[in-house]
């Protein structure tokens, strides 16, 4: 056993390190000069998918965070109006359905019974469904009219890590594909994002690499008993994962919310030496939201909370305020996400290793929940 662990502690240490390799292998084969062409969506018929006007995403838990991420980019890429639904929670709302809606089921196992029984729900209705998913010939793929797969190789911690950044990957291939098809993309901007997926597997490394920081900042804080998480557009679904993360493994009272949401409520839970990860957009690519979360940083720090700012290298407009800084690499706006939560995965095994936990096993949950 502790061969597969690669000579990590465990499996969780060994997939985050393996978030390089999956999220190139998800890439490989996908993308050409001429743009992103996944061949099981081409096999539907582009006239199919020109016809298609929304797109609901269903997953539970982790991957349903995915699926959040995914969906800011699919909708800016193919402007096709995107919605995530949790699967458990998508039948029971009887959703209007067409023969020109998409579900897009994002799920590691494939065979999580509420996202099987949604995916047969929306199939049943006439909808075109799509399947990512980590694991091949499962049940969800199978019962789908196209497969996507995410490459990430086996996942065997409880908690998902390179199934998520493989998730994010395979749902962006599909936003550049449906964007190619429907002729909604420019070629500059297909470019541009087939460029940022060359330079990803470096980043990601680059993001790996904050471990010995991130085990630091994890031994002070053991005994930390909540934490939050704040972040805006594609870093909200981050820091709702990464408060996952916090309560799957190191049993920690965590939240995540939309920095722009504190001041409507969370910001009285700030108290004094509460800490809160921000995950800081770039100034760069983002100066108008990174603006607006450095203010939201000022006004926890005002009420004495513990700022763990993640920020892209060079941004020292935080410094003045934060106690932590996490520097992560130069990325476009959608492909921040898929270096920010390296950090957030890293802290919450580290606390929950320095609480003398199971991190590859926590209490009461299961890999894949195969009852509904
Ligand atoms: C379980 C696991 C989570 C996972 C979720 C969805 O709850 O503990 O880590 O995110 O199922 O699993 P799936 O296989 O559908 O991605």
């Amino acid at each position: 056993e502790a061969a597969d662990k690669g000579g990590w502690s465990s499996f969780m240490a060994k997939e985050i390190n393996d978030q390089p390799d999956a999220v190139e292998n998800t890439v490989r084969g996908r993308v050409s000069p001429s743009g992103v062409e996944i061949p099981e969506l081409t096999a539907l018929g582009d006239e199919r998918l020109r016809g298609i006007d929304r797109i609901i995403i269903i997953a539970c838990g982790t991957a349903s965070y995915a699926g959040q991420v995914g969906a800011y980019a699919i909708e800016q890429w193919a402007r096709i109006p995107v919605e995530v639904q949790l699967s458990h929670e998508f039948r029971y709302r009887e959703p209007v359905l067409s023969d020109r809606t998409m579900v897009i089921s994002v799920s590691q196992s494939g065979e999580t019974m509420d996202t099987l029984m949604a995916v047969k729900y929306a199939a049943e209705r006439g909808v075109t469904t799509v399947s990512v998913c980590n694991t091949q010939s499962a049940t969800i793929p199978r019962e789908s009219d196209a497969a996507v797969y995410t490459h990430a190789g086996p996942e065997v911690a409880v908690a998902s890590t390179k199934a998520f950044v493989a998730q994010i990957t395979a749902l962006y291939l599909i936003g550049l594909h449906l964007g190619r098809v429907k002729g909604a993309l420019s070629a500059e901007a297909a470019a541009q994002a087939i460029a940022q997926f060359d330079e990803l597997p470096a980043k990601v490394r680059e993001a790996v690499d904050t471990h010995e920081q991130i085990a630091q900042l994890a031994h002070w804080m053991a005994d930390t008993r909540s934490v939050l998480f704040l972040g805006r557009h594609v870093g909200y679904p981050i820091a709702l994962e990464g408060a996952l993360k916090l309560k799957e493994i190191a049993y920690i009272h965590a939240e995540g919310f939309a920095a722009g949401e504190l001041k409507h409520g969370p910001i009285a839970l700030i108290d004094h030496g509460q800490p809160v990860f921000v995950l800081v957009p770039s100034p760069r690519t983002s100066p108008l939201m990174h603006s607006k979360v450095v203010s939201n940083i000022q006004e926890i720090r005002a009420r004495g909370a513990r700022v763990i700012a993640v920020v892209e290298k060079g941004d020292t407009a935080v410094l003045p305020y934060a106690d932590d800084v996490i520097r992560l690499p130069l990325a476009d706006a959608f492909f921040e996400p898929l270096l920010q939560v390296v950090p957030l995965q890293w802290f919450a095994l580290e606390l929950s290793t320095a609480k003398g936990l199971d991190v590859d096993q926590p209490r009461n949950l299961a890999k894949s929940v195969t009852v509904e």
